[in-house]
């Protein structure tokens, strides 16, 4: 049933080409030029903001959708952990969508802040794996991941399938309110037709990934860096290095390097930079030479042109295909995902179980 893998977090990973194309082709029809939600009549002109709610993994998630919302359609998003949002208690306002991302469906601060939001929020949407779940059954629509049973603790192919997803919705969010043109969308259409086949050569990557995760697994703390659509996933590397490894890690934006976490950069601090060559690149090359000069070791992930232009005294180096800027976080979340794997392997911990940690977390 791990189809050969040692681990189901290994066979989820290595699965992530498949379902993801599953997810591709249930909202974006091969031949079709349109994203189609299926069963959802959504109209995102009569939409004015969205609120996206989730916890974990899945909120990181929401995180890097914000981005694609905001810069692909215009929309002003809000983006909250699950068990701040319910106590706080925010006003829902306006012609508000209510967002609601869970792998499992079943988690209790999730539908506690979902259940918040009914009678306020013009709309409750949520994208789920797990169709015939508690929150999947009390929205309004319900959008499905098609990542099929995720039984690794961490999860790896639910995040790439949420982004798939999210993305999607952010795409007919733009074509609704016209903020991208008909070739704009195009690009995306055949980008993301594409993706199966680039998280593929993400995949053929494997062997350098695991050299660096060896490095790693001699460290007590690690930092991931990122910038953009890549600070979100810095986070998620972070929390898939801290669950299964057990060595502690933290995700920051690259530009908050020196406001802070710079203190503690030394020879011993491997710092996971995520870097496609894209429009904030020098910006995050900087921060990565401000980590080198203080003798920090920094693991560049990044494309041909970034290595080309940054590798000067990087400690190693990860390479990943070149796709289509808005769809990095998807390809980058496989070596995220593989360091931790790799990590937690060289250290013998229990990758599918870890320790204190449940897959649906039920109880607040
Ligand atoms: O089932 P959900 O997506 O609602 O779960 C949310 C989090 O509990 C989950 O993502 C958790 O953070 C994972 N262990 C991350 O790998």
């Amino acid at each position: 049933e791990k189809n050969g893998h040692k681990h189901f977090m290994a066979k989820e990973i290595a699965e992530q080409p498949i379902v993801i194309a599953d997810a591709i082709r249930s909202y974006l029809p091969s031949g079709g030029d349109q994203v189609v939600l299926p069963g959802a009549d959504l109209d995102f002109t009569k939409l004015d903001r969205l609120t996206m709610v989730a916890c974990g993994t899945a909120f990181y998630a929401c995180l890097t959708a914000k981005y694609w919302f905001e810069q692909l359609a215009q929309m002003p998003v809000e983006v909250d952990i699950a068990s701040e949002f319910r106590y706080r208690e925010p006003p829902i306002t306006g012609r508000t969508m209510a967002l609601f991302v869970s792998q499992s469906g079943e988690t209790a601060d999730t539908l506690a802040a979902l259940r918040y939001c009914e009678g306020k929020a013009d709309k409750i949407v949520s994208v789920v794996n797990v169709p015939e779940s508690s929150i999947a059954r009390e929205s309004d629509i319900a959008l499905p991941i098609h990542a099929g049973v995720e039984i690794g603790v961490a999860s790896t192919k639910a995040f790439t399938c949420q982004l798939s997803v999210l993305l999607m919705m952010a795409l007919k969010a733009a074509a609704d309110r016209g903020t991208l043109t008909d070739d704009e969308l195009a690009d995306h259409y055949a980008a993301l037709r594409g993706l199966p086949t680039v998280m593929n050569a993400a995949l053929d990557q494997n062997p350098a990934i695991k050299t660096s995760a060896q490095r790693l697994s001699e460290a007590r703390d690690v930092l991931f860096l990122g910038r953009g659509l890549m600070y979100p996933l810095a986070m998620e590397g972070a929390l898939k290095l801290k669950e299964i490894s057990y060595v502690h890690a933290e995700g920051y934006a690259s530009g908050e390097l020196k406001h802070g976490p710079i203190a503690l950069i030394d020879k011993n601090m491997p710092v996971v930079v995520m870097a496609p060559r894209d429009t904030v690149f020098d910006k995050t090359v900087s921060n990565m030479q401000e980590v080198m000069a203080r003798k920090g070791k920094v693991i560049l992930v990044s494309d041909d042109d970034g290595i080309a232009e940054a590798e000067d005294g990087v400690w190693s180096i990860i390479r990943m295909p070149h796709v289509h800027s808005s769809l990095t976080p998807i390809l980058y979340s496989v070596p995220a995902q593989l360091l931790a794997y790799h990590t937690a392997v060289a250290k013998g911990t229990d990758v599918d179980q870890p320790r204190n940690l449940a897959k649906s977390v039920t109880v607040e």
